[in-house]
């Protein structure tokens, strides 16, 4: 796996009934304060989502129902994974690139972070990206910041 990327395993509280997650802050599941939720959901089964890396929001993404790929970069290595376990919430530190793709009919992708939206801390392009990562420290250095 990526470094900056981890994969957390949510605790079910499952009965015959169904299945419940509950998430808190800093509660052995997000590591980080939540600031902002935003769900993904009528995507096109051709549609490329994300396509970005940003410079300060942390994610926690969870696929709460269906199932979707996505495409990872640190900058210098790529790692392809698919998300379609509500009970698992991937988490992508800042800096991490990311493309969403292959969205299944009805998939709902939620996506918590530790920042409220800021269109400017965005990097669409990835030629810009791969240069600013030349010159960005190891991402352990960057996960105290
Ligand atoms: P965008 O980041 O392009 O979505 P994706 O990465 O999934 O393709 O966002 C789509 C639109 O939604 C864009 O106009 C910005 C807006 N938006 C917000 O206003 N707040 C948010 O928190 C997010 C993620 C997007």
């Amino acid at each position: 796996m990526l470094k900056g990327v981890d994969v957390l395993q949510f605790k079910n509280f499952k009965d015959p009934h169904g299945s419940l997650i509950a998430i808190e802050n800093l509660q052995d599941t997000v590591p980080f304060d939540i600031k902002r939720i935003f769900y993904i959901f009528d995507v096109n089964k051709d549609a490329l989502r994300g396509n970005h890396a940003n410079k300060k929001s942390k994610f926690c993404l969870i696929c709460l129902n269906g199932k979707c790929d996505i495409r990872l970069n640190d900058g210098s290595n790529e790692e392809l994974m698919t998300l379609s376990d509500p009970t698992k919430g991937l988490i992508l530190d800042k800096l991490i690139w990311k493309d969403m793709f292959n969205f299944s009919e009805g998939t709902v992708l939620l996506a918590l972070s530790n920042e409220t939206y800021d269109s400017t801390e965005y990097i669409r392009d990835f030629e810009e990206y791969k240069e600013l990562m030349k010159e960005t420290p190891p991402v352990q250095e960057r996960m105290e910041a």
